[in-house]
Parts: structure tokens; sequence; C-alpha cells
């Protein structure tokens, strides 16, 4: 499964600390953990010795994770180092817990439960000092991960969805627009939305330009520009980082990391819109049937306005996707 080789989100890097945190990514089971180097371990969360789940145990002074049920230890390598009930006893090599890699990127931490050759998605944004970054998250959607990313490439639902936030029932037409493949999915270009209250501060209804950008199988970003004199900020823009881990093929967990010219508001002023907006998107989300995103282009309808999404499906098909799409 090509799924397997990619790189999934799984946690707020500030989420792992001292204990043990259990995850979820393409149905396994994962312990997250820090060494006493305070690098990021994942493992299946799957004790070799009973089978109990090690993310009920504990992180010892001396940086091993031990197990809950006999209190084996284990070292960041996934060796068992101790056996409590025979200390004498040295583990040989075969007497591990199964070690996957993990890494910190954007933010969050990153698992991986084959090798793979590419990098965790990128987000251009994250390097650009005018920027401020911060996440919102996570939620926890019964949808597929596909379906989720869909919807984030999607612009004929604002006006209806979004109601006087990103669109308006009045300006519901969608000009055209342009979209091209990438390495990594797809780019849509010159997209435009007429929307009520595109940002938090948004002083007046705006054309606002939108360009979106498939990064990975389950990652986009959009970044929107308003046209000028509509926004208190001045030369106000924002790039948004969608970030998807499949737990299941129809359960994500959702991240935003936004990228925002604003170094004033608070933190909580500026996920609450992001909040708003993602509310009023996750009922609809987790209505939708089949849950899995179709592939074959013909098991849906489709329209111009639509290009974008049967080109990401078109995408996910050549990538050979299999895990929440149908
Ligand atoms: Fe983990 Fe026995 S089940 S130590
Ligand atoms: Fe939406």
């Amino acid at each position: 499964m090509v799924e397997r080789s990619l790189w999934h989100p799984v946690a707020l890097a500030g989420e792992v600390a001292q204990a043990p945190v259990a995850v979820q990514v393409l149905e396994q089971p994962v312990v997250l953990w820090r060494d006493a180097e305070g690098a990021v371990r994942a493992f299946a969360d799957q004790c070799p010795h009973r089978g109990a789940r090690l993310s009920l145990g504990r992180v010892t002074a001396a940086g091993r994770l031990e197990c809950p049920y006999h209190g084996w230890q284990f070292a960041a390598s996934g060796q068992c180092t101790h056996v409590p009930a025979l200390p004498a006893f040295v583990p040989p090599s075969g007497h591990c817990a199964r070690a996957f890699e993990a890494c910190e990127a954007n933010g969050l931490l990153w698992v991986r439960l084959a090798p793979g050759d590419t990098p965790p998605p990128a987000f251009a944004a994250e390097d650009d000092a005018r920027l401020r970054k911060l996440h919102c998250g996570p939620y926890d959607v019964a949808a597929s991960a596909p379906r989720i990313i869909e919807n984030f490439l999607d612009m004929s639902h604002f006006g209806f969805v979004h109601e006087g936030w990103l669109g308006s029932r009045d300006a519901t037409a969608i000009d055209d627009y342009r979209v091209e493949p990438t390495p990594t999915g797809l780019r849509a270009t010159g997209c435009k939305a007429w929307q009520p209250q595109s940002s938090l501060h948004a002083t007046a209804p705006a054309q606002v330009e939108y360009t979106y950008e498939v990064t990975a199988p389950y990652a986009a970003v959009l970044t929107k520009v308003p046209e000028t004199g509509t926004t208190a900020v001045d030369g106000w823009r924002e790039s948004i980082a969608l970030f998807i881990c499949p737990m299941t093929p129809v359960h994500s967990r959702v991240w935003f990391r936004l990228a925002v010219a604003d170094f004033e508001s608070p933190d909580e002023k500026l996920q609450a819109f992001q909040h708003t907006i993602f509310t009023q998107d996750q009922p609809v989300l987790e209505s939708q049937m089949p849950q899995r995103l179709p592939l074959d282009l013909r098991a849906e309808l489709h329209t111009a306005a639509d290009k974008a999404s049967s080109a990401y499906r078109r995408f996910l098909r050549q990538r050979g996707i299999t895990f929440g799409v149908c």
C-alpha cells in the first residue's frame, strides 16, 4: 500500500512530552513518546510480550518506554533492554517493539509506517518571516481524508455552507480558473470568490483571489489575497495548510496550519475564525456518501466548476492511492 510509505501527521509537536500518547494512522495503533534526547519515537502500540498497549505505560527516567503490564523496557530503537521478572536476562535482538520512523515538521509530529522517498508535505509559508504561524485543531472527522481535501479545494459551496462568511447566495457563479498537475499533486490558480467576510480582518465584502495546491495525497495549501482596501490590516494575506491523518478509511484527524500577516491578534481569535468555517463544513463532510471518495469519475456528476476536484481524483488514481477512496 503506497500510503504506508508516506509521512502522516499524528499530533501537535507540543502534545508529546513526558507521557506516551496513543494515535492511529492507516488503522495502525501507534504510541508516540520522547527518548532521553527529546527525540520523538513511534512504536506499534502493542507490546511484543503479551500485546498490552504500550501507550498505557510510562517513560522511565533513563528514557526507556516501559510496558504497563510486566514492565518490560524498550530503548529508542525498539530493543527490549530489561525484563523485570528476570533481572539477569539479556534480551536478544529479536526481543523488540516494532519501531516506525518519526519526525517533526510544521509544528506537527509525522510518522511513516514503511520506508519511502518523499519528505512530509511542504508549506512554503512556513519560512516566510512576514507571516505568523499557528495551528487550529485537531478535529476528528467521520469522513475520509480525500473527501476533506476535496472540500478544501471546492469553491462552489461557499455561498451555501459559508453563507455570509466566505460566500453569498447572490454571487454563486464560479469564473473559469486554471488547473495544472505538479509533482506532488496539482495547482489551481486564478480562482476568484466574492466574500462577505473573508477573514477576521475584513472590513468590507471583497473579491478574493485563491491559489490552491495539493502538496501530497492528504495535504493541501490555499493562499488567499483579498482586493486592496478591504481589510483592517494593510497588505493582508494568508496561507492555510490542511494536514490530515487518515486514521481509518472513513475517520480522519485534521489540523490547519495558519500563516497570517497578523502578529497582534491573540491565537484564540484567529483560531476562532477558522473554527467557525470548518465546523460549517464538518456536518456536510460527515453526511457525504459514499464516505470514501469515488475515483471513477462516472460515479458522481462533475461540472467545469469542479475541475480542481476532478483533477485531484485523477491524481489519486495515478498515485495508486487506495486508502479512503473507492
Ligand atoms: Fe508488555 Fe508483558 S505485555 S511486558
Ligand atoms: Fe468549506
